[in-house]
């Protein structure tokens, strides 16, 4: 009779990963955008990539969302592989992405706009399953609306809302398929001070329920809500760590907010 060997304590999980990129590089024709990257993001952190224009932030979020795959490396969502998945799908399992404002169907009303949206994560061929999906969109754009501040405006046309109204209505959208995952970029891009400050509330607000992953130029609106930034310069990381570090971190000083930055009235800092 062989012995009882006893389960090894199981060692304390401090954080899970949610996100992670190994080895990514994508080129496009000559060009590299992204080189040999690596990047961990926790579950329930908000998450920021910073890196001066061209650094390969969206790109990194195209891969990411399913726009295109990598030329080489793997991304893994939730211990799941999904290099090179499909869009849809990559909607399906629970990650979701605020585009440009160009996806809001400006013809329709803002509750439309949600209610489509929301029937993405869950569209059913069958009739009696696709009354259901409808009754669940209803309902999850119900919820959005107030998510994103908009329980004033159901019935307004997209295109009748202000340029603060449309960006978050284009959040609300990500948020309408019930994401485990949300991929912000550039949310407060064109805003007025007034309409940043909003939608940083907005982002901590959803950073308190979601994994948020967040690009964005504004360090005022970073260093406000990030939990972790990782740092991209010309297609690779260099940095990644508490925004503290990050402020005081040689290499980035250099790079992004070196003696050549500027800062625009609006807080964005270009170099
Ligand atoms: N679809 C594409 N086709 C060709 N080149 C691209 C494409 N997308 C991005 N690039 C190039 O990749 C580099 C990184 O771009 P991008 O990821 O948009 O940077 P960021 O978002 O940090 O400003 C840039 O040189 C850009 O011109
Ligand atoms: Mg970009």
């Amino acid at each position: 009779m062989s012995a009882m060997i006893p389960n090894e304590p199981a060692a304390p999980v401090a954080s899970e990963v949610i996100l992670e990129g190994e080895s990514i590089t994508k080129s496009f024709g000559g060009l590299v955008a992204l080189n040999d990257v690596n990047f961990s993001v926790q579950r329930g952190r908000l998450h920021s990539i910073i890196g001066p224009n061209g650094s390969g932030k969206s790109t990194l979020f195209n891969l990411i969302s399913g726009t295109f795959p990598p030329t080489s490396g793997r991304i893994r969502y939730a211990g799941r592989d999904i290099t090179g998945m499909p869009e849809h799908r990559i909607t399906r399992i629970g990650i979701a992405r605020s585009f440009q404002i160009t996806t809001v169907f400006k013809g329709l009303t803002v509750l439309q706009n949600l209610e489509v949206a929301a029937q993405a994560r869950h569209t059913q061929l069958n009739f009696w399953r696709r009354a259901k999906t409808l009754e669940v969109a209803n309902n999850r754009a119900q919820e959005v609306l107030a998510m994103v501040g908009l329980t004033s405006k159901p019935n307004a046309l997209a295109s009748e809302l202000s340029h603060g109204e449309q960006r978050h209505l284009d959040i609300g959208i990500a948020l309408a398929t019930n994401p485990d995952l949300l991929l912000l970029d550039e949310p407060t891009s064109g805003m007025s001070q007034f309409e940043t400050t909003a939608t940083t509330e907005l982002i901590r607000e959803l950073s308190k329920t979601l994994s948020v992953l967040l690009v964005e130029h504004k360090m005022d609106v970073i260093l406000g809500v990030s939990d972790w930034i990782t740092v991209l310069n010309r297609g690779s990381v260099i940095a990644d760590g508490k925004p503290a570090e990050i402020q005081e971190n040689e290499a980035v000083i250099e790079a992004y907010l070196g003696k050549a930055a500027t800062r625009t009235p609006s807080g964005d800092v270009s170099i």
